[in-house]
């Protein structure tokens, strides 16, 4: 299985399809607040794991159900819901994967492919439970199980070998250790300008305004981008520093995500002023 899910992070005969699908998502989820949304700006997590849990809930009580005699009524209202949640969750998914790596999009097409034929295989099965014929409901309810678990299985290699959405900067945490660091001398920093240093190897960016400095991880949550080579721009009110690589922006004085594609906060630093000298620490 290892080695098929490498031939499929290689397979460069998916780019075609791929790219045409990734450029039809980009036109058709075009405003920045509807991608936001997608992506879990407002929760400060992505929000397709957690949009997927109501189908796949759904799906497999139904399927629990149809073991049991008289819970027809009950199994075909799951698999309507199943069926109909699935489509925010979905579109959620799509937008994630337009924004992704391309030996992630590989995987993710496969991943999309296979959820589809089990979305058409649960609404078939719930066509034929409204017309009376349970039987073959149950058959394509269990073939949509099926399919929809060998996606459920490709997202679970997509997020946790691939990396895809998860927070790509969080480790750098386990880098660095306990108790203060010197970072800079106030007398020498800028104001409002992005500064790059590093504490234990791992870089950081700070940000001065006023007497306040912002110490904030640089690699971005997305896909590694380096914030110290963002701009600073301001957002509803917010100096922000936006990734150079695809756009996401960090709030600086809280490290809240502002815009995706990164459904992830930005990890800040806790910092004290001794004798002049910056210095921060682990939250
Ligand atoms: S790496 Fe993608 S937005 Fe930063």
């Amino acid at each position: 299985m290892r080695a098929l899910l490498t031939k499929l992070e290689q397979a460069s005969a998916l780019d075609r399809a791929g790219d045409r699908l990734q450029r039809s998502v980009q036109a058709t989820l075009r405003p920045q607040r509807v991608r936001d949304l997608l992506h879990g700006v407002f929760i400060g997590h992505p929000l397709h794991p957690a949009l997927v849990q109501v189908p796949v809930g759904s799906w497999i009580s139904a399927a629990v159900l149809d073991l049991m005699p008289g819970q027809r009524r009950a199994a075909t209202a799951l698999v309507g819901l199943g069926t109909v949640s699935a489509l925010p969750a979905a579109i959620a998914g799509l937008n994630d994967w337009a924004a992704l790596s391309r030996e992630q999009r590989r995987v993710g097409l496969v991943h999309a492919a296979a959820n589809a034929v089990g979305l058409t295989l649960y609404a078939g099965s719930l066509a034929a439970r409204l017309r009376g014929r349970h039987g073959t409901g149950r058959a394509l309810a269990y073939l949509g199980l099926g399919a929809a678990s060998a996606g459920a299985y490709l997202g679970g290699h997509l997020a946790y070998k691939q990396g895809a959405q998860v927070n790509q900067s969080i480790s750098e945490l386990h880098r660095i250790g306990e108790g203060w660091h010197p970072l800079a001398d106030m007398a020498n920093l800028p104001q409002r300008k992005l500064v790059t240093r590093e504490v234990d190897d791992v870089s950081v960016i700070l940000y001065r305004h006023g007497d306040e400095v912002t110490v904030m991880l640089e690699r971005c949550p997305h896909q590694s981008g380096p914030l110290g080579e963002g701009e600073v721009t301001e957002i509803d009110g917010h100096a922000c520093v936006v990734c150079p690589w695809h756009g996401s922006a960090f709030r600086l004085n809280g490290g809240e995500v502002m815009h995706g594609p990164s459904g992830n906060d930005q990890q800040i630093l806790p910092t004290r002023v001794v004798d002049g000298v910056l210095e921060a620490r682990l939250p």
